[in-house]
C-alpha cells in the first residue's frame, strides 16, 4: 500500500495535481495507474491523528498538502481562500490553548471574503466559500495521509469567539475568516480507522427510497 500512496504524492508533486499526456497520448492520473485503487485505500485508511513524533514535516511535503488542497473544487472556481502554515512553536500554543497540541506544524485554512464576487464583477456570491474551505481542508487531510503523516482537522469557523480567536492570533485581516486548523505531524499512534459506513443513512431517487 504504502508504495502506491507514494506513487499518489510523486504524482501530485510532478503533475502539480493536474494530469498529463501519457507516451500513448492518453490522459494519465494518479488514479488511472490502478483504477483508483490507491487513492480509495487512501480515503478509507484517513483517521485523526491527534499524537505525534517530535519531527518536523518537510517543506516539501507541506507544499504538496498545499497543492492538494488548492485542488478542490469551488463554486464558480473563485477559489476564495487563504492558507497560513504555522511552526512558531508559541504561535502554535496559543492557538491551541483548548486542546493543547504537540504537533511541529498547524495549518490554518480561511476563507477570503474579498474573492468572493462573480465574474460579473458585481454581485457577491453567498456563503460558499464555507464549502470551497471544508473541501480543501479534506484534500488536505487525505494528503497528509498519503504522505505517511497524521493530521487532525480542528474545527473554528462558525463558532464566533474562537474565529475571533484565532483571527486575532494570526493577524488575519477582516476579509480572512479562519475556517479549521488543521495539526499535522508523523504519527505517534496508529488508531483503527473507523467504518461509518451505514445503509441507512442512503436512500435511492427519494427519500426512504430503496435501493432496486
Ligand atoms: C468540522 C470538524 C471539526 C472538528 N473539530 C475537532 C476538534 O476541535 N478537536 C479534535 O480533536 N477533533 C476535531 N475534529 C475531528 C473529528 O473528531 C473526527 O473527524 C471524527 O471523530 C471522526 O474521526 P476520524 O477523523 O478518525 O474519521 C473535527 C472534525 C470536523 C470535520
Amino acid at each position: 500500500m504504502k508504495k502506491s500512496l507514494l506513487a499518489i504524492a510523486a504524482a501530485l508533486l510532478t503533475l502539480g495535481a493536474c494530469t498529463t499526456q501519457g507516451e500513448d497520448n492518453k490522459e494519465t492520473t494518479a488514479s488511472s495507474v490502478d483504477n483508483g485503487q490507491a487513492a480509495i485505500e487512501n480515503i478509507m485508511t484517513r483517521t485523526s491523528i491527534r499524537q505525534y513524533k517530535d519531527q518536523p514535516v518537510e517543506q516539501e511535503k507541506i507544499d504538496i498538502m498545499l497543492k492538494a488542497a488548492m485542488a478542490a473544487p469551488t463554486a464558480v472556481n473563485l477559489q476564495p481562500w487563504h492558507f497560513i502554515v504555522i511552526t512558531d512553536k508559541q504561535t502554535i500554543g496559543l492557538l491551541s490553548g483548548r486542546q493543547p497540541t504537540n504537533a511541529p506544524l498547524l495549518i490554518a485554512l480561511c476563507g477570503d471574503t474579498d474573492k468572493t464576487t462573480m465574474p460579473d464583477g458585481k454581485s457577491k456570491l453567498p456563503d460558499f466559500w464555507v464549502q470551497d474551505v471544508s473541501a480543501a481542508t479534506e484534500n488536505l487531510l487525505l494528503a497528509a495521509h498519503a504522505l505517511g503523516l497524521g493530521a487532525v482537522w480542528t474545527g473554528v469557523y462558525p463558532i464566533t469567539e474562537r474565529t475571533a480567536e484565532v483571527a486575532n492570533v494570526l493577524n488575519c485581516p477582516s476579509n480572512i475568516i479562519p475556517l479549521a486548523v488543521v495539526r499535522v505531524g508523523y504519527p505517534d499512534e496508529a488508531p483503527e480507522p473507523k467504518n461509518k459506513f451505514k445503509e441507512e443513512n442512503i436512500s435511492y431517487n427519494k427519500f426512504g427510497g430503496k435501493k432496486e
